[in-house]
């Protein structure tokens, strides 16, 4: 029997969680081998986004940035819309922000948004370490109070969403009001480990992904769809949306 049909049999199960775990295990291990694998080849290392991890890591910021891997996919995509404004919520200490500043056509800027002041000064000070100082503008509060001020900055050529996914509904449609017809929108966590079809789990965090995907189903201003990930961070994916009408 697979493993989903055992959950949906008894989610709360002692019993039935441990076989889950030691899978989970097994397969992260080689997850994260197979991440080093395509890193290897398609993810040349850099020691400026080696610094910002390090300095993040010494300054005891959360592990919760974005793979390389997938750092480099946020700049894949930004660079296919060839992204002239981006705006990204959730700066942690500016990995994230280095790849998509990375992206920007000449002349373009990136905003990013973060709420902890010490997050925000490491971010800043990795930012100033990659030369992009001039390119990214940080906005330290919370997202929610300052995407009202950005109206007058937009539209943004592609949006990441990767915050508090409690709000992450609200996010997604402030980033569609902040968006033009073409506008790329990537929101990260949408999957948490399976969290999601977990009928059990009532979490803010969990409850505020749902509002996402029912908000979006009912949106006819974007088109989207969610893609599950594995690799170093373990199980989890990333919604894309692009923007299919005028604001
Ligand atoms: N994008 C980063 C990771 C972001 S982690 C990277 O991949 O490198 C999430 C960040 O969102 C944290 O730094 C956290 O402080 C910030 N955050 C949480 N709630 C927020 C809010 N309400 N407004 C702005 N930032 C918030
Ligand atoms: C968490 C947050 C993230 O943005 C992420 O990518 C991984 C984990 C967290 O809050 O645990
Ligand atoms: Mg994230």
């Amino acid at each position: 029997m697979g493993l989903v049909e055992r959950l949906d049999f008894r989610p709360n199960s002692k019993q039935e969680a441990r076989p889950k775990q030691r899978q989970d295990k097994k397969g992260h291990r080689k997850w994260a081998e197979i991440d080093r694998y395509i890193v290897d080849r398609l993810v040349p290392s850099d020691p400026v986004l080696d610094a910002a991890l390090r300095t993040s890591q010494a300054a005891g910021l959360p592990p919760i940035n974005v793979s390389s891997n997938q750092g480099k996919l946020l700049m894949v995509l930004a660079q296919a819309v060839g992204a002239r404004a981006i705006l990204e919520i959730g700066t942690l200490g500016g990995f994230s922000t280095i790849w998509l500043a990375r992206a920007l056509t000449p002349g373009g800027r990136v905003i990013t948004l973060e709420a902890n002041p010490m997050h925000a000064k490491i971010a800043r000070a990795n930012v100033a370490h990659a030369g992009l100082a001039d390119r990214v503008d940080m906005r330290l509060g919370k997202a929610l109070d300052s995407l009202p001020t950005l109206a007058g900055e937009g539209p943004f050529d592609f949006i990441y969403i990767d915050a508090d996914q409690e709000n992450a509904a609200n996010y997604f449609q402030w980033a569609v009001k902040l968006s033009r017809r073409g506008s790329l929108i990537v929101t990260d966590n949408v999957i948490r480990h399976g969290s999601i079809i977990d009928a059990e789990n009532c979490k803010p965090a969990v409850q505020g992904l749902r509002r996402l995907y029912d908000l979006v189903a009912a949106e006819p201003k974007v088109s989207m769809t969610a893609l599950q990930t594995v690799g170093s961070k373990g199980h989890d994916g990333f919604a894309i949306a692009v923007v299919t009408a005028d604001q």
